[in-house]
This record gives C-alpha cells, structure tokens and sequence, in this order.
C-alpha cells in the first residue's frame, strides 16, 4: 500500500480530481469531512490530507511515500525528495509586488514581507540586493498598504488579491504547479507502485 500525502484547500480539489481521473478514488474523501486519514485498498493507496506547506515534511521524512506539492512548497522548505512528475494544475507565479508608483531605491534596504523566506531571500540574493525580511503568515498584501514593507513577494493566481488591493507586479520570477514527489527510500523500495501512480496520473493528462 502507498501512503500519500495530499494538499487540502484550494489545490487540493484540483489534485483530488485528477486523482479520481487516474483511477485513484476515494468516495468519502471530501475537504468538508474533519477525517485526514482515508483508505482506498482496492487501489492500494492510503490519503493523509495536510496542509499544502507540509506536504514536504511527510514525503522527506517517510511518513508518506509520496505526495503532491506545489513547486513554490518544494522550493521553500528545500526537501530531497524526488519530483516525477509536473501535473500542470494549480498554476501560478511568485512574483514581487508594490503599491501602485513604487520606485525602488537602491540605496537603501529594502523590506520585504512574505510567507516565503527562503526563495526570496534567494531571489534577492542572486540579484545581490540587501533586504529585510518580514516574515508573515497570510494576508501579505497588507504589509505595503500599511507601511510594514515596500514591497511582498508572493503567489499570484488570477491577480484578484493584488488588483483589489491596488498593488501591482514588479517582477515575476518563478513559474509554478502541483509536482507528484516521491521519498527517496519509497522510490527504491516501492518503485513499482509509484511508477504505476505516475503512469496513470500522465495518461489523464493527455
Ligand atoms: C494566496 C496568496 C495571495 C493569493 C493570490 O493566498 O498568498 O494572497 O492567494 O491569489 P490570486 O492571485 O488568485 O488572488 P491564500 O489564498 O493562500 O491566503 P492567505 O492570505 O491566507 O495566505
């Protein structure tokens, strides 16, 4: 049986989905239910539902053999684990973002709120530009509005958040979507599973 650690929210109705399409179902698993653990032994899989940053966390440690996380997830929390596949849902951009007329100076510090610590910091360091970093837990798009930074890095999906906000995007620089990963250790020991996974999950793509 392979454990599999899945996003709940708004990922995860995409991913539950597409795994319904490659055969993977489980009929009681519903993000409404409190339930986080649901089997379905016919197919051979067992669900953990957990929250999108933390699928990483179960897959790198074993926990689960394998999982589905965004590639902004991957990147932040920096987890060796094996990504076998791009399923092409949950498309977005990390992006920098200001309000409105922000002209950056390159003088001074700049302040920058996000929930994502390591890729910015990362980003503003391949730029060789001194930052502060903010870190937050949600609702970054206040951050500029109120003056705790000049600028956020963070997701941009349809745009919708910033736009009504009246922020805009200075730079996009990375392009994301939900990635199949695998255990290093699971891949060995279990290959022939997780292939078959892998398989099915790309025939439904097509
Ligand atoms: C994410 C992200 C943006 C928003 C972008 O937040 O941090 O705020 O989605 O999506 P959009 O471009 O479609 O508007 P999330 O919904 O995860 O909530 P949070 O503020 O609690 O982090």
């Amino acid at each position: 049986m392979l454990t599999v650690a899945l996003p709940k929210g708004r990922l995860g109705d995409k991913v539950y989905a597409r795994l319904e399409a490659a055969g993977y179902i489980c009929r009681d698993m519903t993000d409404e239910s409190r339930k986080l653990v649901f089997e379905n032994e016919a197919a051979g899989v067992r669900y953990l539902l957990v929250k999108p940053t933390d699928v990483c966390v179960y897959v790198e440690r074993g926990a689960a053999d394998v999982g589905i996380a965004g590639k902004d997830v991957i990147c932040e929390t920096e987890a060796k684990v094996y990504e076998l596949l791009d399923l092409g849902i949950g498309k977005c951009r990390m992006a920098v973002a200001a309000k409105r007329g922000f002209t950056d100076n390159p003088g001074r510090t700049l302040r920058v709120a996000t929930k994502f610590v390591n890729i910015a910091n990362k980003h503003y360091s391949d730029l060789g530009r001194n930052i502060d970093i903010i870190p937050l837990h949600g609702s970054i798009e206040l951050a500029p509005i109120v003056g705790l930074s000049d600028v956020i890095v963070d997701i941009v999906e349809s745009g919708s958040t910033l736009r009504e906000n009246d922020l805009v995007v200075i730079e996009e620089f990375m392009q994301i979507s939900a990635r199949f990963i695998a255990n290093v250790s699971s891949y060995k020991f279990k290959e022939a599973e997780i292939t078959g996974m892998v398989s099915a999950l790309k025939e439904v793509e097509k």
